[in-house]
């Protein structure tokens, strides 16, 4: 039996029980992970309450799709890994097929990528759904250059720092917002070039005040709702407005008729559906980060670590919307 998080109803951070259930055997093409870490992203707190883009399908639901651990076992046809090695398991999947806040977790072979040495398994957890958003939305999606301007909203997420370090390893110049002053230091540390902080300072412009009226050529999005008419108003001629995130609760317009029909190309990004989804995809956005890795030019960056005992507080913090980068809960064996 493996300790698991699962919920019966959908609801706040309060209907999360932790439940013993048989993990199983790993199937065709599948790997059965021992979990010692796993990375809490928001669209579980979306799953949870049912805002996610896939609806649960049956109850007790299960959650989560970013780990790290060791391989106890694979399944038949399954080739490249064996019980032992040390592994990450990436956002690949559905919660409603699998889902790796447990002990033990099967997961598609697919999803499962080695560990770099030196990765512990926290930093196992807390470094894919990050890099490859930034990656697979900055680089594959939007075709960032060295030179290029990029403006990343909500820039403390652990997306946000992720793709303020990919944009400096890449060449490109990153401006950071943030609601507050709090959080300003610690993007600046990071790597931001200049800091936006939206409560006090307009968007719009502050960011063709550092452009000399050009805008960005990238604007990558985590918020949505009414800010994106702001927003388009800095896509540099050519640029991209890519939206992956809809923290803000408000319909999101498309301003391209209010803003007197530029050329604007605005779209949303999912990681699961155009990186992780595609192998040569995903082996190439892997191949990248890991090389980042090894360099120093990327690292995890954990906000807080919780036990899975404790899986409710760490949805409660990550809806605080306090953090600074990943939460992490571990799971002792
Ligand atoms: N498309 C994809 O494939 C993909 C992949 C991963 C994540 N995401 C999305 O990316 C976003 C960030 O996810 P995450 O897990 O990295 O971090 P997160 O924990 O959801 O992001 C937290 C940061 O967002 C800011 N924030 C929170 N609520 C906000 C609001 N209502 N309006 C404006 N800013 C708000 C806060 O920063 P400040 O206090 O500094 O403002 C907070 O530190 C989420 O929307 C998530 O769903 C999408």
């Amino acid at each position: 039996m493996a300790r698991t998080v699962r919920f019966h109803e959908l609801g706040g951070p309060d209907v999360l029980r932790v439940e013993d259930v048989d993990a199983g055997d790993p199937g065709p093409g599948e790997v059965l992970i021992r979990v010692d870490a796993i990375g809490v992203n928001r669209a579980e707190a979306l799953f949870r309450s049912g805002n996610y883009i896939e609806p649960v399908k049956e109850f007790p639901a299960r959650l989560g799709t970013e780990a790290a651990g060791v391989v106890e076992a694979i399944g038949p046809g399954v080739t490249g890994f064996e019980p032992g090695r040390p592994v990450s398991v990436v956002p690949g999947f559905s919660m409603n097929d699998h889902g790796v806040y447990t002990e033990r977790a099967v997961v598609p072979a697919s999803a499962v990528l080695h560990r770099p040495d030196g990765l512990d398994a926290i930093g196992g957890a807390a470094v894919w759904m990050p890099y490859l958003t930034a990656y697979g939305g900055l680089v594959d999606v939007a075709g960032l250059r060295p030179g290029d301007t990029v403006v990343l909203t909500a820039a403390s997420s652990g997306v946000g720092l992720a793709a303020i370090r990919l944009a400096n390893h890449v060449g490109a110049t990153p401006i950071a917002t943030t609601r507050t002053r709090a959080k300003k230091d610690a993007l600046l540390k990071t790597g931001a070039a200049e800091v936006i902080v939206t409560d006090e300072e307009d968007v719009a412009d502050r960011v063709l005040g550092l452009t000399e009226g050009r805008g960005a050529e990238v604007v990558f999005d985590a918020i949505a709702g009414p800010g994106v008419t702001d927003l388009a108003k800095v896509v540099a001629p050519e640029g991209t407005l890519l939206l992956y995130g809809a923290l803000s609760d408000e319909p999101t317009p498309y301003p391209g008729f209010d803003l007197g029909m530029p050329a604007l190309n605005m779209r949303t990004y999912t990681v699961t559906r155009e990186t992780t989804a595609h192998p040569e995809r995903l082996l190439r956005a892997a191949a990248f980060i890991s090389s980042g890795l090894r360099t120093g030019a990327f690292e995890p960056v954990v906000d807080r670590v919780f036990d899975l005992d404790e899986v409710v507080d760490a949805h409660r913090h990550m809806e605080s919307g306090n953090q600074v980068g990943k939460i992490v809960l571990t799971v002792g064996h």
